[in-house]
């Protein structure tokens, strides 16, 4: 069974966190993490998802507050292997918890064209042009609650 969980900065977790984005997001296009960028990420909110059978790390995000109103996903990422199971849908569904919990009233994301569906099967609607970073396609999406 898969279940949601805050991850504090610094944890043997949060390491774990760091090594999945890295597989999952960075190390396909050529991208480090640098430790130097640990420090930024000391205020954001950390979630994951575990499988809790063998207590395995198997989805992960930031989440980063904007303004009063706004909080930013970032680094969504699932493995590999357990991709297409539901974890996506169960973290975003835990983040926007969280969001509202929190007091925010929009969630935003910048999407790959790629993964545009996957969020708007989740009610997010793309706002403004297309952009690019690092030679990748991203647009804004944005679910208001
Ligand atoms: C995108 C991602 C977060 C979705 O999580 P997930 O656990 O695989 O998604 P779920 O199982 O909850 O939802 C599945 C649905 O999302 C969509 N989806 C998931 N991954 C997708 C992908 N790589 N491309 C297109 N659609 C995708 C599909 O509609 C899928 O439904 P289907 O299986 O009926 O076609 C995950 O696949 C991932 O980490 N991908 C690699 C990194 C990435 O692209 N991150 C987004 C950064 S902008």
């Amino acid at each position: 069974m898969k279940k949601m969980i805050d991850i504090d900065f610094g944890s043997a977790r949060y390491d774990e966190l760091v090594e999945l984005r890295y597989k999952v997001l960075l190390e396909p296009l050529g991208l480090k993490f640098l430790d130097k960028y640990r420090e930024n990420e000391m205020s954001y909110l950390h979630i994951g998802c575990i499988e809790s059978l063998d207590d395995k790390l198997v989805g992960g995000m930031m989440m980063i507050p904007i303004d009063d109103e706004e909080i930013r996903m970032m680094q969504v990422a699932v493995d590999g292997k357990y991709q297409r199971e539901g974890v996506g849908h169960l973290m975003v569904a835990y983040a926007e918890q969280r969001a509202k919990e929190a007091g925010y009233s929009r969630l935003i994301m910048h999407a790959m064209l790629s993964v545009v569906h996957f969020y708007e099967k989740l009610g997010f609607e793309a706002e403004g042009d297309i952009f690019e970073e690092h030679g990748i396609t991203f647009v804004k999406m944005v679910k208001s609650f």
